[in-house]
Parts: C-alpha cells; structure tokens; sequence
C-alpha cells in the first residue's frame, strides 16, 4: 500500500517537563536534554514535512515551551505553510513570550488541565501552584486572541469533576473541550490500578457529556474519548497505523504514534539519518501495521477492518506482547474478557498512589 501523504506531524521537541503526570504518553526512558535535535535540525524537518505534504504540525513534549527556540520553529512552521499548533501545560509561559508566538505565527493553543480544583489537579500533576499559573495562562491566550482547546485527562480520581470541567471549559470561553479517558500505555499503564474508573463511573461521564452538548451548542465544542478497556470496538487509533500522523521524538526517532516506543519490538529510524519521505513510505516501523495485509483473525475477514484498522497496536502489545494482534478492546478479540476483568479489578481493588513521571521513578523500574 502506499500511503497518501501523513495529514499531520507531532514534534516532541524535548521530554522534560515541570509536570509529572502519571499517564503521560512520554516513553518510560525519556530523552535528556543533551539529546534533543538542534534547532536547526528541527528547522529542516519541518521543511521536509511541508515538502512531504503535512498539513499541520503540533508542537508538544514534555513541554514545549521549555526550549527557548520556540518562537523561531513556529516561524519556519507558519513560513512553510503549516496549520500551527501549541500543546502546553502553560505554567512556563507568560503572556510577554505568548505573544511573541502569535506574532511568529502560532494559530492554536491546546491547554491541559489536570482536573478542576487546585488541590486535586496539583496532586495529580505533582507540581503545587500549577492549577493557578493554568487559569491564567488561559486568560493570555484570549487576550492573545488565539483560539483554545482545554484538555482534560480523566480517571477514577477526577471523573467526579467532569461537570466542573466543562463549567471551566465554558468561563475560558474555550471554543473546544476534549475529555479524554487515559489510554493505557507507557507511564499510564504503570498506574493503572491508580486510575482505572469503574463502569458506574463511565455511565455517569457519558450521561454528562450528553447532556452539555445538548445545553452548550454552538458555545463549546464537546470531544469525549471514553476508557478502552469498557468499548466493545475499538477506536480507529491514530486513523491508522502509518496512514495519517507522524510523530518526531526529541532526538529525531520517527514514530507513528506518540506512544510507539512502548512497542519494543519495533525498531524507528531517525530523522537525523534519513530523509523523512523515505522514512514515511519505506521505514519498516511504519510498514509494519500500514493498511490490513498484517492483520490476523478475527480483523482479517471483519466488515470493520478499513474503519478501525484493528484498534489499537500499542495496547495490541501492552496486554498481549505481541503488537500484531487484534486489539483487546475489540469484543472479537481472545484477550477482551481478560482486558474487561483487569478493568473492573483495577477500579475495585486499585490504590490512589502514582509512580510520578520524572526521571528519577524512570530510573527506577524494573528494564531502565
Ligand atoms: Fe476492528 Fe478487528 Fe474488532 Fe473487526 S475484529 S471490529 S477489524 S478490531
Ligand atoms: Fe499507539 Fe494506539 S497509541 S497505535
């Protein structure tokens, strides 16, 4: 198959970060700095991806505003012709350099909150403070007259705060909310038992979440990923493995998911070494899981197989080893009743206590 050209590219310009949170889509073996592509390197590969046809580049981490030449990718970004966007904690930026980023080019602005109350969402970042510095990065952002995205990650310790959150979403005067269930992969998957909610749990989000959209048309735009492990299919996980996205970790690995690293059988090639459109149609990590020649049964003969193209490899891989299986999310699959009584053990018996993602509790697992 060959694939048209990927829709959009996520630069993870570094992995450090002021936040630990304990779901974070960042590798357990997390780039240092000494590691992360220049600026100039950074420089060419969004030339490349203009030239490969992307559409839109995200800038993410870690944090993003954490490499002071910012302002300068976001300029090649805009001169190239790329939809730019900022995925951010917003606790680094004042409203001096935001605006230095809208005037190099900035079209977009992705917040992430932690929960709706500053004693719960500080704890689950682990960064005391950082509830506040969020609100009124928020407030920067209109004043910037950027348009906002609020994101919010939500699990068996915040879901009680749904509501609150698409009130808050509502007073930043954002125009989109996505709630998102953490997927379990990476650092969140160590925390599993800390975060699974409960099936009653996820029938009240969803009741919520109908209702809002219902009472806020035409004022908040309303995006709900529900909890893998509850679905009876699964989703089309990044739209296809290698068909739409690229992701560039912060030392030039080329993944075609965010969360790709988890899969340790694979091996990615660099963009320091490669030429990205070779590594788009030709790397083996991306051909790996491309279109559905790869798949087994139940996907191979299912009426589902160019919509969901087989869920998810990365939690294919977490719950079975092998990152060519179906999707355990899918009912279909031998491994759903296991992945369902994980779920419903997790949301029992689990404690509260996180493994923080930092550097330090990466040293500390068992492999690193
Ligand atoms: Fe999707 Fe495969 Fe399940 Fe069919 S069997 S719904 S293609 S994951
Ligand atoms: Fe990697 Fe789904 S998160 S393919």
């Amino acid at each position: 198959m060959i694939p048209d050209p990927p829709f959009a590219l996520l630069v993870e310009l570094t992995h450090r970060c002021p936040l630990q949170c304990p779901y974070c889509s960042n590798p357990l073996d997390m780039e240092r700095a000494a590691g992360e592509m220049t600026t100039e390197e950074w420089c060419g590969v969004i030339r490349q991806a203009a030239g490969l046809g992307c559409m839109q580049i995200h800038f993410s981490g870690g944090e993003p505003t954490v490499r002071p030449d910012l302002e300068i990718l976001v300029a090649e970004a805009a001169a190239a012709g790329l939809y730019t966007n900022l995925i951010t904690s917003g606790v680094l930026c004042d409203r001096a350099r935001l605006e230095r980023l809208a005037a190099a080019g900035l079209e977009h602005v992705q917040l992430s909150f932690q929960g709706a109350t500053a004693p719960i969402a500080d704890r689950i970042a682990g960064y005391a403070g950082g509830h506040e510095k969020k609100l009124s990065f928020a407030r920067d952002v209109r004043a910037a007259g950027l348009p906002l995205t609020a994101n919010f990650v939500v699990h068996r310790q915040n879901a009680h705060q749904l509501d609150a959150m698409i009130d808050m979403a509502v007073e930043m005067a954002a125009e989109r909310i996505e709630i998102a269930n953490v997927q379990y992969y990476g650092w969140a998957l160590k925390n599993r038992a800390a975060l699974m909610p409960s099936r009653d749990q996820l029938n009240v989000m969803i009741e919520s979440v109908s209702a809002a959209r219902e009472r806020l048309k035409g004022i908040l735009a309303i995006d709900f990923v529900v909890p893998d492990y509850y679905a009876r299919r699964p989703k089309p996980c990044m739209g296809g493995w290698g068909q739409r996205f690229l992701n560039i970790s912060p030392s030039g690995k080329v993944l075609p998911c965010h969360a790709a690293e988890s899969i340790t059988t694979l091996a990615f090639d660099n963009v320091r070494e490669k030429p990205l459109d070779d590594i788009w149609l030709n790397g083996p990590a991306f051909r790996a899981f491309r279109g559905t020649d790869w798949m087994p049964e139940p996907c191979r003969a299912c009426d589902r197989k160019e919509i969901d193209w087989g869920g998810c490899r990365c939690q294919a891989f977490a719950i079975t080893g092998d990152a060519a299986q179906t999707d355990p999310a899918c009912a279909l699959s031998k491994n759903h009743s296991r992945l369902v009584a994980t779920a419903l053990e997790d949301a029992q018996s689990g404690g509260e206590d996180f493994v923080y993602r930092n550097f330090r509790s990466a040293k500390a697992l068992p492999g690193l």
